[in-house]
């Protein structure tokens, strides 16, 4: 699907990434498995049409165009940062929708993506201190928040998890994705 929408190959990567290290968490607390798997690899979908914030939007449609199911369309919608309110997305100029991480499976994806920048895995700190240097305070207090939240789901620390499960170095097969 992300071929034939035209998503680069270098998203694409980024996606598989994403994958790798959202399915760790979801083994761990109960998510759903085959929604984590679907929304972490389709989440970026709407790259292929735009690098900003609207591909958020894009995503959805796409989604809904493609007749996929409709939690699946809601944790592509809930990706971006760290999460948005309806206000905020209307200051920000998206269409009217449903931006904030609700479901576990929503928030899994959703932090996952914040840990993951292009093909390198941060831990939470880098993540969130990331998210600071940009200007996104707000966002980085909501990925913390996510983090821990997941954290206590899964019986342990989000960096140790990834750290123990070799999802770096497992990442680096990504590289490789045609
Ligand atoms: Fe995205």
């Amino acid at each position: 699907m992300l071929r034939e929408e035209g998503v680069p190959p270098a998203v694409i990567r980024h996606s598989c990434v994403v994958n790798l290290v959202a399915m760790e968490f979801a083994k761990r607390c109960g998510a759903d498995l085959g929604l984590v798997n679907a929304a972490s690899l389709l989440h970026d979908i709407g790259r292929s049409r735009t690098h900003g914030i609207q591909h958020v939007a894009e995503g959805v449609r796409i989604a809904r165009e493609r007749g996929l199911p409709e939690d699946l369309v809601r944790c592509i919608g809930r990706h971006i940062a760290a999460g948005f309110t309806p206000e905020e997305a209307e200051g920000l100029g998206l269409p009217e929708g449903d931006y904030m991480p609700v479901t576990l499976e929503d928030k899994l994806v959703n932090l996952a993506d914040n840990l993951v920048s292009d093909r390198s895995i941060k831990t939470l700190a880098q993540a969130a201190e990331r998210m600071r240097s940009k200007g996104f305070e707000l966002t980085a207090v909501r990925m913390l928040a996510m983090g821990e939240e997941i954290a206590r789901l899964c019986g342990e620390g989000i960096d140790p998890i990834l750290e123990k499960a070799g999802v770096r170095e497992a990442a680096a097969r990504c590289d490789r994705v045609p």
